[in-house]
C-alpha cells in the first residue's frame, strides 16, 4: 500500500482527482469503479471541472459504482444513481450508457446481483476503484461481518451506516435499511484501488484497516492483500496510522 498524505480535504481531493484524470488522458477506455458519498464530492468537482475546461473526456470512459439502496428508484434525490448524474455524469462528457450502477428497485434481487458481477466482467474488470471507508471500516455497503462476500450482494445496513448516512435524509428513518454492494471479488480484482479517506472521524477506522489483522469485521483490511492500493488522505485521517510508522511512506 502507497501513502499520499493530503494537508486537508481540498488537497486530499486534488491529489485523487489527479491521478483519475491522468489515467483517464493515457487510457481512454478505462473502466473505473465509483464510490458515493460526502469523501468524493470533491473530487467529482474537479474532475467536472476539468472536462468543462477540457483538459480531460470522459466520452470512452466506463463507470461501474460500488452499490446502491434497495428501493430508491434513480430518480429519488437521495439514491446513489441521482449522487452520480448530479456530482459528475451530467458534468462531464461520459456516454449515458456507459454509466452503471446496480438497480436497487429489480423485483429479482438475486438475478440484479449476477447480471451486476456479469456486467462487470464483461467490461473486462476495473481499471482503478475510487473507494471511501466508513467509521466501522466498511467499503462499498460491505458491512462488517464473519466472512468476506464475494459477488455482488444484498446487505443489511448497520445502525451506524443508517445514523451516518441518515445526514442526507430528512429522518433516519427515512433511510433505506439495505442496499445492494459490489462484493470482494469485484473490489479485490481492481487493477489499482484509491482509497480516499478525509477527517480526524476516520482515524480510527484508517489504522483498523492497515495496521490491524486481515478480517471482515474491518472489511476494508482485506485491502492489505491488494497489489497496488493508494490511499490518499488527509493527515488528520492518517494520525493514528502513521504515528511512529515512518516506513510506511516509502
Ligand atoms: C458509497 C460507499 C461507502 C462510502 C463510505 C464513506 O458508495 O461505497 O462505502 O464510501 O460510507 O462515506 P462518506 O464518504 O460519506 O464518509
Amino acid at each position: 500500500m502507497r501513502i499520499c498524505a493530503a494537508e486537508n480535504y481540498e488537497d486530499m481531493c486534488r491529489k485523487a482527482a489527479e491521478r483519475i484524470a491522468a489515467l483517464v488522458v493515457t487510457e481512454p477506455d478505462c473502466v473505473l469503479g465509483l464510490a458515493t458519498g460526502s469523501t468524493p464530492v470533491g473530487i467529482y468537482d474537479l474532475l467536472s471541472r476539468w472536462c468543462a475546461g477540457g483538459h480531460v473526456s470522459f466520452s470512452r470512459v466506463s463507470t461501474v459504482n460500488l452499490d446502491e439502496y434497495l428501493g430508491l428508484e434513480g430518480t429519488h434525490p437521495q439514491s446513489y444513481r441521482y449522487y452520480m448524474e448530479h456530482n459528475l455524469f451530467r458534468n462531464v462528457d461520459i456516454c449515458p450508457g456507459h454509466t452503471h450502477l446496480p438497480d436497487g428497485t429489480a423485483s429479482d434481487l438475486a438475478s440484479e446481483c449476477l447480471r451486476y458481477d456479469e456486467l462487470i466482467a464483461s467490461l473486462g474488470g476495473i481499471r482503478l476503484l475510487l473507494l471511501g471507508l466508513g467509521h466501522n471500516g466498511h467499503i462499498g455497503f460491505n458491512e462488517p461481518g464473519d466472512v468476506f462476500v464475494p459477488g455482488t450482494h444484498v446487505v443489511e445496513l448497520e445502525e451506524s451506516t443508517v445514523r451516518a448516512n441518515s445526514r442526507l435524509f430528512d429522518s433516519a428513518d427515512e433511510v433505506p435499511r439495505r442496499a445492494v454492494t459490489m462484493g470482494m471479488r469485484d473490489i479485490m480484482g481492481a487493477r489499482s484501488v484509491l482509497l480516499a479517506v478525509s477527517g480526524a472521524g476516520k482515524a480510527e477506522a484508517v489504522a483498523r484497516a492497515f495496521s490491524g489483522p486481515v478480517t471482515p469485521r474491518v472489511p476494508a483490511s482485506i485491502l492489505q492483500l491488494h497489489p497496488d492500493v493508494t490511499l490518499v488522505a488527509d493527515k488528520a485521517a492518517l494520525s493514528l496510522l502513521t504515528a511512529g510508522r515512518e516506513d510506511l511512506f516509502k
